[in-house]
């Protein structure tokens, strides 16, 4: 019975090594952009915990959001809306859940009058693979303006930075 016990708990820590990383490289949709930048995802137990180091922005708040679609093109408009897979309003998803708010919704990442910004934030019940709400092969969007959590997408602008979220590896 104990070495039942003993098994058990080596499968879940076995499991919990070999989470996958992903990352997003980001760059300026304009062709003259600065912005660029990298987003990391990693699961954990609370939820995806992604990690964000951006530089290029213009200082103040910008909207921060995983998007549907993993395409940059079209100035980032070919990542088309939030990524919503329950069909909610838009919010903020740390606070609100996944039923107040899109699953993409993570707020807005404040960049210092230097252009750089950094940001940890995690998103419950989303994962980077082999969850129900994965965001592995969408993209990063990081907008023009800030979110002001109006409907239907927070009023944020154009698209200033995009990445695709890729796997990286465990
Ligand atoms: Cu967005
Ligand atoms: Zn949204």
């Amino acid at each position: 019975m104990k070495s039942m016990v003993i098994a058990v708990l080596s499968l879940g820590l076995a499991a919990a090594a070999a989470a996958d990383t992903g990352v997003a490289v980001v760059k300026g949709t304009a062709p003259d952009s600065k912005v660029t930048g990298t987003v990391t995802f990693q699961d954990t137990k609370n939820g995806l915990k992604v990690s964000a180091k951006l530089s290029g922005l213009e200082p103040g708040d910008h909207a921060f959001h995983i998007h549907e679609f993993g395409s940059c093109e079209n100035a980032g408009m070919a990542a088309g809306s939030h990524y919503n897979p329950l069909g909610s309003k838009h919010g903020f998803l740390p606070k609100e859940g996944l039923h107040q708010a899109h699953a993409g919704d993570m707020g807005n990442i404040m960049v210092a009058a230097d252009g750089t910004a950094v940001l940890e934030v995690v998103l419950p019940h989303i994962t980077l693979t082999g969850g129900k709400y994965d965001v592995a092969g969408r993209a990063l969007i990081v907008h023009e303006k800030k979110d002001d959590f109006s409907q239907p997408a927070g009023n944020a602008g154009g698209r200033v930075g995009c990445g695709l979220i890729v796997i990286m590896g465990k």
